[in-house]
């Protein structure tokens, strides 16, 4: 099987219950992302921001892995060469049994100290006086990338791109960048690249090719025919 990089976004959640961001009624319709989803935002409110994300906590944990989350995992259990990159925040595509995936965005399962960066398994409820467990400092924040800070991992995902025979892209928008920007990457390394969401994506002739439909439809059925 050929070397495989594939990007997951919101999409491949939607099935389980999880709100994507731009779609109809999206998450980014009801709330001011510049206010839960920025530092400037968080230091003018944490509280604000603690309880949009212990709400996306509660819905992530109680929301169980889909047929596309499984089908992914089938691949990378089978696959040495498949490096799994999500833009997700839930841990979706671990319950499922995939290990190794890239969360370029953070988790919702972990809290991360403003101050010395140390990071542990948050609780499901977090709160602007909980303490950092290494220094102490009441400075505590989900292991989140806001808008503004720079995604994890980067070099990591870029170089496997480049080396890789074919970029996937399943159930993101490919609005928000640096991930939007991947398929130009692999297309510009000689990769094959495909789309696969619920509709395609406004730019046409971006991807070699699209599939489109549910994630947990489409998911199973292409990675099916790798095998
Ligand atoms: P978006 O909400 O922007 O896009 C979700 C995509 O999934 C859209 O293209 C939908 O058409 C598609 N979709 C919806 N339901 C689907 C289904 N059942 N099967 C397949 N596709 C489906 O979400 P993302 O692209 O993931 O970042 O958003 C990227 C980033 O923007 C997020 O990681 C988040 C957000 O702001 C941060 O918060 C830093």
């Amino acid at each position: 099987m050929v070397g495989i990089v594939i990007l997951t976004g919101a999409g491949v959640s939607a099935e389980s219950g999880l709100g994507t961001f731009r779609d109809k009624g999206g998450l980014w319709t009801k709330y001011d992302l510049s206010e839960v989803a920025t530092p400037e935002g968080f230091a003018r409110n944490p509280q604000l921001v603690h309880a949009f994300y212990n709400a996306r906590r509660a819905n992530a944990l109680d929301a169980a892995p889909n047929a596309a989350h499984s089908a992914l995992a089938r691949l990378t259990a089978e696959n040495d060469d498949v490096l799994l990159v999500t833009q997700n925040i839930d841990d979706l595509h671990e319950r499922a049994g995939s290990n190794g995936v890239v969360h370029m965005h953070g988790e919702i399962t972990r809290a991360l100290c403003a101050v010395c960066e140390y990071r542990w398994d948050a609780p499901r409820v977090m709160d602007p006086v909980d303490t950092c467990p290494d220094c102490g400092t009441k400075a505590t924040r989900p292991d989140i990338v806001w808008f503004g800070e720079m995604p994890y991992h980067m070099d990591r995902i870029i170089a496997a791109i480049e080396a890789a025979d074919l970029f996937v892209a399943i159930g993101t928008s490919g609005e928000v960048y640096p991930a939007a920007g991947f398929v130009d990457i692999a297309s510009t390394a000689g990769a094959e690249t495909l789309e696969i969401n619920l509709e395609p994506t406004p730019v046409p002739g971006r991807f070699d090719r699209v599939i489109t439909g549910p994630a947990t439809e489409t998911v199973p059925a292409w990675v099916e025919t790798l095998f």
